[in-house]
């Protein structure tokens, strides 16, 4: 039996002010690499993806020598967008508003009838960090901070030997939820609902044993499989909104994006071993199944998001048994944010409302 406290949960107003989702817009989404693609969609000089993470849009893309390349997707001339599908390819980035060109280095190349008026090199497409592990492709939009390889911390090590580079992108799946992302993410760092909420998935894995071990920025959740299973009972999570949900099959790498303070959108990437027409029916199981727990979880989440935003309740407690990685999660959350606040002081807003 665990001995330690119960832990103080985030206040309810967390879930839904206009204030705390911009401070964490800045404080978590800015700041910390969020995955925009992978390089299975980025291989010849032109390929792109978008990708778009609180109200940010951001393009990946390989330049001519082979490199890659990020930038806000957004036109230097009136804010247009440069791209628009989710990934493709293109010679240059033309805007979609006026027509603007730019090079896949981001410099600007022609802007429409503007004759000499313009320098070019002072109208250059405003550039990301981006970097790479094992073909998951990261960006992160303020300039400081930690290299890749030290965010992810010893995540890498136990990957090591998950067989990443052998599965092939299958395809993506977006659903929407209308919950705070850190609504989702407290969902999706506990077991403790398995029996109640999931009870498709209570039948393939042993929830009584339901473990999450909290390591630096990410967590790992094991239960054990019963027989037949698809679900192999692990899944890793890394701070703030990335799940590897592993099965027999392959891969799902999940991403959960907020869209404001009161929406989160839910992206699903499956891989898989086997591609062949033979899998077929074992690779729609996974995504069914897939599909059913989320919706599961999307139920549960909006009827909670509602009641965070009814006035009706404001602070509970965590389960130290079943509920350290939320704990860990919303700690990280609330340090961050009243870091920011703090260093942010002179603002409107005060640092003490986020640290209650
Ligand atoms: S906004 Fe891009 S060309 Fe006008
Ligand atoms: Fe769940």
């Amino acid at each position: 039996m665990d001995t330690r406290p119960p832990a103080a949960t985030l206040p309810a107003v967390a879930y839904h002010d206009a204030a705390w989702y911009a401070a964490e817009r800045h404080a978590v989404f800015a700041t910390e690499w969020q995955l925009a693609g992978f390089r299975t969609h980025l291989r010849r000089p032109g390929d792109f993806v978008t990708h778009d993470l609180a109200g940010w849009s951001v393009l990946v893309v390989v330049d001519g020598d082979g490199g890659l390349r990020a930038f806000h997707n957004v036109c230097r001339h009136r804010a247009g967008p440069l791209c628009t599908a989710a990934e493709g390819h293109a010679a240059a980035l033309v805007c979609g508003y006026h027509g603007w060109v730019y090079g896949l280095d981001g410099r600007l190349q022609r802007a429409r009838d503007f004759g000499t008026d313009l320098d070019p090199d002072d109208f250059g497409l405003a550039a990301v960090d981006v970097d790479e592990w094992r073909g998951f492709v990261f960006v992160r939009l303020a300039a400081d901070g930690p290299s890749l390889a030290d965010a992810l911390g010893t995540l890498p090590a136990r990957c090591a030997d998950q067989p990443i580079e052998k599965l092939t992108y299958s395809h993506r799946l977006e659903h929407t939820v209308d919950a705070n992302w850190k609504t989702y993410t407290d969902n999706y760092g506990e077991g403790y609902h398995v029996p109640l909420v999931h009870p498709g998935l209570h039948r393939q894995i042993d929830a009584r044993d339901y473990c999450v071990a909290v390591h630096d920025g990410w967590a790992e959740h094991t239960a054990p499989a019963r027989d037949g299973a698809i679900a192999t009972g692990v899944w890793l999570w890394r701070y703030p909104n990335l799940g590897l949900n592993l099965s027999t099959e392959g891969m799902n790498v999940e991403r959960w994006v907020p869209d404001g303070p009161r929406r989160t959108r839910i992206i699903y990437d499956f891989f898989f071993a086997d591609v062949s027409p033979a899998t077929d029916a074992a690779r729609r199981e996974v995504e069914r199944f897939g599909v059913e727990v989320l919706d599961e979880d999307r139920r549960i989440c909006e009827a909670v998001q509602r009641n965070l935003e009814s006035g009706a309740y404001d602070v509970g407690r965590l389960s130290p048994r079943h509920e350290a990685g939320v704990l860990a999660f919303q700690q990280r959350v609330r340090r961050a944010v009243a870091g920011y606040e703090s260093a942010s002081a002179g603002s409107s807003s005060n640092a003490s409302e986020f640290t209650q």
